[in-house]
């Protein structure tokens, strides 16, 4: 596919012009969001591009000419494709990959699997995302919800003192939510491993942004989907399952895209698929499919190294020009633990988001701050216009 990434949108106003180059910045071309806006909330949904309408939109010419005949060529190679290419991303093999509308789902269908008749503890953590820890909540397990002293992170230490030889499973974040600090993900696939739990390493704010290498990592399940960083919209987030360690948990919430012999529909007995292909359920969402590859057809063009130098080079910009305005950013203490969710400490955040809009720019908030994320298509007079009205406004 040919992606356009012609030089880049209107120039902003000369006493903005900063020398901060983003050799990314020609990508901005392909997302016709900034003709509107100032767009710096990536952390919350990736912006649109070109490739994802065009991908979208064939998709639904497909529907409309050849109806269900599509799925016998190229819907079922859709799906296969995504689950090579995004493997490829994260050094997973395509057999390692299942495909799931939303990261609960994914949950849901892991818990149903896992033996907790032993190992009753499940450890995780106050800065995950809350649809982590509300999996386990109802059910008859013990959670452990680590602390975090400082909101930023949660200590090694405190993964060590937690887990234990009654601990099932280590759910936690690869990139925190809640203030963007990366996780040692490794070193608590490793503190699981050694206490015989699974670990699974939430990666929703990681992949895309960040290179994730699972191998490398040794975690068990991955999770992440194409929401934010990864440019696929809603709809699709993916399931890496490490083979050896995971083929214990067969899921007890299940459906026929997990059956080995799908397509014999013989209800009689349910055999599932001995690769990950088995914590998958029913039909995938196929324009969120489409959408996704259109997304990775960016990330992968652009790559992923290139995104993490430029949106870090961008995020790291951002941070100092806010210190210099006296507006300290609630962010990791070094920058090699930092990503492109900054959250700027502000008495009425929801006042400002609406000013913000008004003003051109796309931000979002969470309590008593207002949180913005750079990306590679983002250039330094984006961030520095938005301090500008955030600030002086
Ligand atoms: C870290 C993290 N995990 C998961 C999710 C979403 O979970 P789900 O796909 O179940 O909506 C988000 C944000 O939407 C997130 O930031």
């Amino acid at each position: 596919m040919t992606l356009s990434c012609s030089p880049i949108f209107p120039p902003m106003p000369p006493t903005l012009q900063t020398p901060l180059a983003n050799p990314l910045a020609h990508w901005r071309a392909e997302f016709p969001i900034f003709e509107k806006v100032i767009y710096l909330n990536s952390c919350s949904l990736g912006a649109l591009s070109r490739a994802a309408r065009g991908r979208v939109e064939g998709y639904l010419d497909q529907w409309g000419a050849r109806g269900a005949a599509n799925w016998y060529d190229v819907w079922w190679a859709a799906l296969a494709d995504l689950r090579l290419r995004y493997g490829a991303l994260i050094n997973a093999r395509p057999g390692e990959i299942a495909l799931h509308p939303s990261v609960s789902s994914i949950l849901g269908v892991i818990g149903s699997g896992l033996d907790t008749s032993r190992r009753r503890r499940i450890v995780t953590t106050r800065l995950d995302f809350p649809t982590v820890p509300y999996q386990w909540l109802p059910r008859d397990v013990e959670v452990v919800l680590l602390e975090s002293p400082d909101g930023i992170t949660v200590p090694i230490e405190a993964f060590e003192a937690a887990v234990n030889d009654q601990t099932a499973l280590v759910a936690t974040s690869h990139v925190y939510f809640t203030s963007g600090a990366i996780q040692n993900a490794g070193a608590i696939a490793e503190i699981a491993r050694r206490n015989g739990a699974l670990s699974l390493i939430d990666g929703y704010q990681a992949a895309g942004q960040i290179p994730v290498d699972v191998q490398a990592l040794g975690v068990d399940f991955y999770t992440s989907g194409g929401l934010k960083w990864l440019l696929g919209g809603s709809g699709i987030t993916f399931l890496y399952a490490r083979p050896d360690t995971t083929a214990s948990v067969v899921p007890l919430a299940n459906g026929w895209f997990g059956h080995r012999e799908q397509f014999a529909f013989d209800p009689t007995g349910f055999t599932p698929h001995d690769d990950a292909r088995r914590f998958e359920t029913g039909t995938p969402a196929l324009p969120s499919v489409h959408a996704q590859l259109g997304g990775l057809d960016v990330i992968e063009a652009a790559g992923v190294p290139a995104i993490r130098a430029a949106t870090s080079a961008l995020t790291e910009d951002l941070i100092a020009l806010a210190h210099e305005r006296g507006a300290h950013p609630k962010v990791a203490p070094d920058a090699i633990d930092r990503t492109a969710i900054v959250m700027i400490p502000r008495s009425d955040p929801r006042a400002d988001v609406a000013r913000l809009a008004d003003a051109g720019f796309i931000v979002d908030m969470r309590p008593g701050h207002v949180r913005v994320s750079p990306y590679f298509y983002n250039v330094a007079d984006d961030h520095r216009a938005f301090l500008e009205v955030l600030l002086d406004g």
